[in-house]
């Protein structure tokens, strides 16, 4: 028997940072995103039982084979769950919006979307067609053991993952949809990303979890982190609190960075351009009084956070101030997303 399933999955953006993870994939602290929408993995998983197992990986319609160690890790993972993982002939063909391992989070797109094609392809054969509330938990749950931010990928507008204080239904092993507690002033954001370099970063993100572990700062992070959380939601859902939103957002972005800096075996992401830009969105913020803001992923590029409202005149400062600091003169508008879509 022959199955197939096709998911567009997007990728997403932390204002409240993971870094720090212990046994399988369990954060040190909570997390909150915005989900993206045109920054997105479009991914088709065929799958024929009975046939030689096999996995082939194609990238842009060509072979990547340098994909298949970390399939295989997360397959080990879940088969258990998903027996015929390991007894079928699988392909797995998928594309990015975005360049690939530019630190605009790829493996929580990529991750989202193979955790929602193998969970589709397992109701096909199991002939289930519900999908409820718990379902797209399962996903979440999925897509966590493959990459602890895929977990956030797969709700839309805003998702919640790691044991909050006060919030009776966040987990450690999946992720919540947030939507519903965030006023729309926030989910009609505009994230403008500023791909500063879009070459293959040096460190990825999960060897910098592993160097969380023996951070001398870590217990302050993990503190602070959970805070910042516990702060951010009020300010979601009040859109008075916007100068607090702003300075929580660049606060974690600045210190993901910070321990990078700092620990036992240092190391560097950002770029001098990455420096130059917070500076002009520090300048303009103040000109301007617009709430715009920046936050920073595993990596240089800038993500430029701001309502919708507000796009005409901040592209045009965009363009003409922070657009020569882009090393590939490129950028990306993207904004806050519905979430993953199946494809026909
Ligand atoms: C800085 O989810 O990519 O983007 O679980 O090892 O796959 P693994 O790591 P990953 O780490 C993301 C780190 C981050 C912050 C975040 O998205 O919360």
């Amino acid at each position: 028997m022959s199955y197939k399933a096709s998911w567009r999955s997007p990728s997403n953006i932390a204002l409240i940072k993971y870094w720090g993870k212990h046994e399988l994939q369990l954060p040190r602290n909570p997390s909150l995103s915005f989900t993206l929408s045109a920054c997105h993995t479009n991914m088709t998983m065929t799958v024929s039982t009975g046939e030689h197992p096999s996995l082939t990986i194609l990238y842009e319609g060509n072979p990547k084979p340098a994909f298949a160690t970390k399939i295989n890790a997360f397959f080990s993972r879940i088969d258990s769950y998903f027996p015929w993982l390991r007894t079928s002939s699988i392909l797995i063909d998928s594309f990015n919006t975005f360049p690939h391992g530019a630190g605009i989070a790829s493996s929580a797109s990529a991750m989202s979307a193979l955790a929602l094609c193998i969970k589709d392809i397992d109701d096909q054969i199991n002939g289930r067609t519900n999908k409820d509330a718990g379902w797209w938990s399962q996903v979440s749950e999925m897509a966590r053991l493959g990459s602890g931010s895929a977990s956030r990928s797969v709700f839309p507008k805003a998702a919640l993952w790691g044991t909050a204080t006060g919030i009776v239904a966040s987990s450690d092993h999946f992720a919540i949809p947030w939507q519903a507690e965030v006023n729309p002033f926030y989910t009609s954001f505009e994230d403008t990303i500023l791909v500063v370099k879009d070459d293959e970063k040096a460190v990825s993100s999960t060897v910098g979890h592993q160097l969380m572990e023996l951070h001398p700062y870590a217990g302050a992070r993990y503190t602070t982190a959970k805070e910042n959380l516990t702060r951010l939601v009020d300010a979601l859902r009040n859109p008075p609190l916007v100068d607090r939103f702003i300075s929580i957002c660049e606060s974690e972005a600045l210190h993901l960075h910070a321990l990078m800096m700092s620990g036992t075996n240092p190391f560097v992401l950002i770029e001098p351009a990455t420096i130059s830009i917070i500076k002009e969105v520090w300048r303009f913020r103040k000109e301007s009084a617009l709430p715009v803001c920046f936050t920073l992923d595993a990596g240089p590029n800038v993500h430029l956070l701001y309502p919708a409202a507000h796009k005409t005149e901040i592209m045009s400062w965009v363009k003409s101030h922070l657009l020569p600091y882009c090393a590939t003169e490129k950028l990306i508008e993207d904004r806050v997303g519905s979430g993953p879509e199946k494809i026909s």
